[in-house]
């Protein structure tokens, strides 16, 4: 049976100020330096529309989308991509962006990736990280919040494909 029940975690309020933060520490740090934003599909398609909307400076957007095979819920390391970038990456500063880092797996297959394509620098933006410890090490340069090992969903992440549509982050609780 499936018993599921949803507790607000993060709400649509909250989000929008996180974003706005994220927004103003990158603006500072790139100022009019020409940015290619990488969303992380799926989960990441909703936060990359707020964010880029609050970008000032010049900036394309490309898409991945990365599967990560394993159990349900836990990335287990086996990663590979479904969708590739259409830009050309040599020579450009690059902002990743994720929906959330829990182990870290995802996020280092995508940055190992990209970097064999010779980018001039590759920055990582996560709305949310997870207190677990990372079983692999990646530098994260802007962290939207750090959350408790709860399973969410909304704002553009999903439980089995769903949720990804409510404005708020919502933990899952199973009973
Ligand atoms: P990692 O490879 O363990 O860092 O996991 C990252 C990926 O797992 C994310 O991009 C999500 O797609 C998925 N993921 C991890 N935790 C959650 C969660 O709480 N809700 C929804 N997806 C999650
Ligand atoms: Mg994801």
């Amino acid at each position: 049976m499936n018993n599921i029940t949803l507790t607000e975690l993060i709400s649509p309020n909250e989000l929008q100020e996180i974003v706005r933060r994220l927004g103003s520490e990158i603006n500072r740090d790139y100022q009019d330096k020409p940015l290619l934003v990488v969303c992380v599909l799926k989960g990441s398609f909703v936060f990359m529309a707020d964010l880029v909307r609050r970008l000032t400076c010049p900036l394309e957007v490309d898409f991945v989308r990365l599967a990560s095979y394993g159990s349900e819920i836990t990335s287990s390391g086996n990663v590979a991509m479904t969708k590739d970038m259409e830009t050309c990456v040599d020579g450009k500063e690059l902002l990743i962006v994720e929906d959330i880092v829990e182990t870290g797996h995802t996020t280092r297959f995508l940055l190992d990736l990209l970097q064999s394509r010779h980018p001039a620098g590759i920055r990582i933006c996560t709305l949310l990280k997870k207190t677990v410890p990372q079983k692999v090490e990646i530098p994260v340069h802007y962290a939207g919040k750090v959350i408790e090992d709860h399973f969410v969903v909304g704002y553009g992440l999903d439980w089995d494909e769903k949720y990804r549509h409510l404005p708020g982050i919502f933990k899952i609780n199973r009973k």
